[in-house]
């Protein structure tokens, strides 16, 4: 009798283990499925979201999301506010969502986001005012020499205006960089470029500051992350920009770095992120990861250790990247795998869903998610030595 009540007593302990330590900890200590771990409690504990996690360390963690997403999927929308302390518009504030004509702009998918982040007091980002995609049908007939910098600025006035004072940052301009391109300085080739020169980055970001004095203002760029010669290329164009750009005094004030992890193993290397980390922060930027995910079109079908690859991916990341005090937030591009950019983008080849976020399809937090959890939880920068996440 005596053992039967010691195994009862062990099992309450491991629950109680459990519900305290999250299922990340429970199912990589047991290697217990993500479904079981899920049972042990804790699921609605708001005070162990990332919200909360992230803002005990003086940091904040966000998503993507979409107006259509918050407002018809009720679940969804409840735990995305009780996850993110921030929320980015995925696609309505793009030219093509928000400038449907040269004269005419529609801002009221926008204005349904930015009411859903006051609403959840959330912080509110902007992206992207300024990209070679998501351009609108008119614009390559409209857009030439003669009136580019006048329909930038147009733009950048109008969108950053009717948002000021409610916005914590700005992707002004995003993936200028593309080394693959064979331009100078590593410059992608975009009608920007064609017809305005580099100096569109400068018109754009002076514009936006002038628009909303008190917002970041953010550069943000993707394959920064690996340790390989292409994202070495990316890196070092990347800083030799963000260095012309603050010589001649243009306020750009963060680094975004995309973070859209691949399933390659073996291209993360601590020691090459963390230096570039620390190169950025050298030119008095403030850092944020903007649109973290896991294409995992080439990771095995099997759910629990393909979230386990995953959640390895985001945590090798983010344990460098949050001992990084210029570090202000992390962001995911979506939260739940129920909606992904990636299942359409990168479908798996076996058809199997794709697996990418913190959370599952039914809204269940993930390895990824206690790998995230963890991270913020562990990282040894102080709130009062992190630099501020608001202007500065
Ligand atoms: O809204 C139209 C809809 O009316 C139409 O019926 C449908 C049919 O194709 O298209 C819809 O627009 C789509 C839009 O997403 C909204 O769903 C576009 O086709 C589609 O190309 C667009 O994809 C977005 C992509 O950027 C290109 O703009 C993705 O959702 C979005 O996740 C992705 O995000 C980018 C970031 O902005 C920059 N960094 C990379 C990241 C991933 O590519």
């Amino acid at each position: 009798m005596k053992n039967k009540a010691t195994l009862f007593g062990r099992r309450e302990i491991l629950k109680g283990i459990g519900s305290l330590a999250g299922y990340g900890a429970l199912s990589s200590l047991f290697g217990l499925p993500s479904l079981l771990t899920n049972a042990f409690g804790g699921e609605n504990n708001s005070a162990d979201s990332l919200r909360e996690r992230a803002a005990r360390k003086g940091l904040v963690f966000g998503a993507a999301s979409g107006c259509n997403l918050l407002t018809r999927d009720k679940e969804f929308a409840a735990r995305f506010a009780e996850e993110c302390g921030m929320l980015v518009p995925e696609n309505e504030l793009m030219w093509n969502a928000v400038r449907p004509s040269p004269d005419g702009f529609n801002f009221g998918p926008g204005d349904c986001l930015a009411e859903f982040a006051r609403k959840n007091n959330m912080l509110f980002r902007g992206h992207a005012l300024v990209w070679h995609e998501a351009l609108p049908a008119w614009f390559h007939r409209t857009v030439g020499d003669q009136n580019a910098e006048q329909i930038l600025r147009s733009h950048i006035n109008k969108v950053v205006g009717h948002y000021a004072g409610k916005t914590h940052s700005w992707d002004v301009v995003n993936e200028a960089i593309a080394p693959w391109q064979r331009q100078p300085d590593g410059m992608r080739d975009t009608p920007w470029l064609r017809l305005l020169g580099p100096k569109y980055m400068d018109i754009s970001f002076r514009t936006a500051a002038a628009a909303d004095p008190k917002t970041l203002l953010v550069y943000n760029q993707n394959h920064l992350e690996y340790d390989s010669k292409g994202s070495e290329a990316c890196r070092n164009h990347t800083l030799n920009l963000l260095r012309r750009l603050k010589t001649g005094g243009t306020p750009v004030h963060a680094l975004g770095i995309q973070a859209h992890l691949t399933s390659e193993d073996g291209k993360f290397n601590p020691q090459v992120f963390r230096k570039f980390l620390r190169e950025v922060a050298g030119l008095d930027l403030k850092i944020m990861m903007t649109e973290m995910d896991v294409i995992d079109r080439d990771i095995t079908n099997d759910i629990f250790t393909r979230d386990k690859i995953i959640s390895g991916k985001y945590e090798e990341l983010l344990s460098v990247a949050l001992d990084e005090p210029a570090v202000i937030a992390v962001l995911t591009w979506g939260l739940s795998d129920k909606y992904t950019w990636v299942r359409n983008y990168f479908p798996r080849r076996d058809d199997a869903a794709v697996r990418p976020l913190p959370l599952d399809e039914s809204f269940h937090r993930k390895q990824a998610w206690h790998a995230i959890a963890r991270a913020f939880d562990q990282t040894n920068v102080s709130p009062s030595a992190r630099k501020k996440a608001m202007i500065p």
